[in-house]
């Protein structure tokens, strides 16, 4: 039984540690923040999905049976009517209206918010009770939606992060086995800042697609199956530009575990250290950072901070800063602490 209106919010998420090791099979550390995307469904009965983007003034309308590609937003509202159909959840006719808080393209994860609150909405307006897609079913399904409609084979990051996010802890996520560890996030007074470094990205059109590649080829050439299994000795012996790219995959996920220990033991310079050491090898070793980027971890870092880096797929996008008590993050920058996961809204 379909209900008349529905509403769901999924949040962005920022990445404390473990930048490109989703698709690796290694760990990461995120969180998700409380800013987010909110979609407001409302049923009709005309068998077909008009939505709304609110901040762009732009709409899109097409028959909920209609399977045509689109670009930027609408992608991703076809994308996920379409795959939801595909996974037998019944639909109907809605209107979508899409709003939110979270700066598009600026490394917040704002593609997985839109799609994992498109999804919640429209399942909320159509099921009654409980979905029978879990949440892990859920972050596949918004992931297939970003390779086969929006072109960027990303991994489950951000999708996990927004859909499974909790006040005050970080996830340690093993994407070896999808295992999800809560891991609380004690600052005390120190504080954790994003700043955007102005230039926009798209995994799509970015060198994103080109790194899996090249960490598929390392695969195939070690002979395993995700390149977080690779050993050191066997890295070494790789060609350039694969033997970077592992290397950083095996350094970066060895990081993601020192992090979570100096989490538990309230350790927060040695955080700051991790993440600078993050920072230098998806600049040096892995090559996904920019002028634009290296300016703004460098003032994050020329104001005190005690740690920097990008995060996200990189090419663009947001760093993240962490900082000592007293000490202040500059101007324009937007203090981040971790919020509750995505969520149906009450009416
Ligand atoms: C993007 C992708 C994620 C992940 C990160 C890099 O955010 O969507 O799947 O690969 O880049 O860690």
């Amino acid at each position: 039984m379909a209900r008349e209106h529905a509403a769901a919010f999924a949040p962005g998420r920022v990445n404390l540690i473990g930048e490109h090791t989703d698709y690796n099979g290694g760990p990461a550390l995120p969180f998700s923040i409380s800013h987010g995307i909110t979609v407001r469904a409302r049923a009709s009965d005309d068998q077909r999905i008009a939505a709304k983007a609110r901040d762009l003034g732009e709409q899109d309308r097409f028959a909920l049976d209609d399977r045509s590609p689109a670009q930027g937003w609408r992608a991703f509202v076809r994308g996920v009517v379409a795959e939801l159909a595909a996974a037998g959840m019944p639909l109907g006719g809605a209107r979508l209206e899409i709003g939110g808080d979270l700066p598009r393209g600026a490394g917040l994860s704002s593609s997985a918010a839109l799609e994992v609150a498109l999804c919640l909405a429209l399942i909320a307006l159509h099921e009654s009770g409980e979905t029978s897609l879990d949440r892990l079913e859920l972050a596949r399904l918004c992931a297939r939606v970003e390779s086969d409609w929006v072109g960027a084979r990303t991994g489950l990051l951000d999708q996990l992060a927004s859909l499974c996010g909790e006040r005050d802890t970080v996830l340690l996520i093993d994407f070896a086995t999808l295992a999800i560890e809560p891991v609380p996030l004690r600052l005390g007074g120190w504080r954790l800042v994003v700043v955007d470094s102005g230039e926009r990205h798209a995994h799509a059109s970015s060198g994103y697609n080109e790194r899996r590649r090249e960490c598929e080829r390392a695969c195939a050439l070690l002979g395993v199956r995700l390149l977080a299994e690779a050993g050191d000795e066997d890295v070494a012996h790789l060609p350039e530009p694969q033997r970077s790219r592992a290397r950083h995959v095996i350094d970066e996920s060895r990081r993601v575990a020192e992090a979570v220990e100096a989490l538990r033991s309230d350790d927060l310079h040695t955080l700051g250290l991790l993440l600078d050491a993050s920072h230098a090898s998806l600049r040096d070793l892995y090559e996904v950072s920019t002028p634009a980027m290296e300016r703004t971890v460098q003032a994050l870092r020329g104001a005190g901070a005690a740690g920097a880096r990008m995060i996200g797929g990189g090419f663009g996008g947001s760093a993240l800063g962490l900082f000592a008590p007293g000490v202040e993050a500059p101007a324009g920058s937007l203090a981040v602490r971790p919020g509750p996961g995505a969520h149906v809204l009450a009416d």
